[in-house]
């Protein structure tokens, strides 16, 4: 496994690939677990080479204290990483990507930038596309592998790819859950252990709510999902919201034709956790 901190480095190590091999690439923020894992093995099973980055994207986070507190353990992901046969890592520095102008470009997104996350994360999804767009000028993947976990981050990457006709192909991969249900995360080992016992409840809350769905019109369940977190004091209700899944608009009528996803926001204390399920 090569590690790379220098752009022109890695380019040089793929531009020297023979031609026609497929690249695989797994953009990451590093403080990696089986989630992180699974999508580099998918990419490894579906390309001849696989490049990970590691990258803690400054422009992405909306709050200092969720940067400077996110978890970095760069030799634990460089072991993992190894130890699953990745070929290449790009470990580059924030000046090394942004020179001394730490600023995002601005997209559109064609309004999957408004809802959501969007409007409680300002100036998110401008990050993500920033970063995910230059990532993928220097990596030239064939294809980049994106969880479930942060479907609207998928689906603005998709359509970033569309509109600036990005030669690359997105592929979405499953949620990956602990065994008692809740959603991998780099974040949940920054969780209190009372905070942890208690988070499976987001997962079990949006299954229930997918059952409620069957019954209940879209009003009704976020009624009921917000009553259940009344009653957890240990976990805060930022958002739940039913969608269409490609528009992410909040479903008016429900229609046969049409895909929704249910969507959830929660701080178990100072950590937030998102979560969705298809409905
Ligand atoms: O999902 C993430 O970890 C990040 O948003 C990404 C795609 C690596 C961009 O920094």
């Amino acid at each position: 496994m090569l590690v790379f901190a220098k752009i022109k480095s890695i380019q040089q190590k793929i531009k020297s690939l023979p031609k026609g091999t497929t690249v695989g690439f797994v953009p990451t923020m590093g403080a990696l677990h089986q989630g992180h894992i699974s999508l580099v093995e998918r990419a490894k099973k579906e390309n001849d080479l696989v490049v990970v980055s590691i990258f803690v994207n400054p422009t992405q986070f909306d709050r200092e204290e969720d940067l400077v507190n996110y978890p970095k353990t760069i030799d634990a992901d460089l072991s993992l990483l190894k130890s699953v046969f990745c070929d290449l890592v790009f470990t580059p520095t924030a000046e090394e990507i942004y020179s001394n102008n730490i600023k995002s470009a601005s997209f559109n997104f064609d309004g999957l930038e408004h809802q959501m996350e969007g409007k409680f994360r300002l100036g998110h999804f401008d990050g993500v596309g920033t970063i995910v767009k230059r990532l993928f000028e220097i990596v030239t993947p064939t294809k980049a592998y994106f969880g479930e976990k942060d479907f609207q981050q998928l689906q603005i990457i998709k359509k970033m790819v569309v509109k600036n006709q990005l030669h690359v192909k997105i592929v979405p991969c499953d949620i990956f859950r602990e065994e008692d249900g809740l959603a991998m995360s780099s974040r949940n080992a920054r969780l209190t252990k009372e905070h942890r016992n208690i988070a499976p409840f987001i997962f079990k809350t949006l299954k229930q709510a997918k059952i409620e769905f069957g019954t209940k019109n879209a009003l009704e369940v976020m009624q009921w999902v917000e009553n259940e977190f009344k009653k957890q004091p240990l976990l805060e209700l930022e958002y739940f919201e039913m969608a269409d899944e490609e528009t992410l608009l909040p479903i008016k009528t429900k229609n046969k034709t049409q895909k929704y996803r249910a969507f959830i926001a929660v701080f178990a204390g100072n950590i937030r956790l998102i979560d969705n399920i298809s409905l």
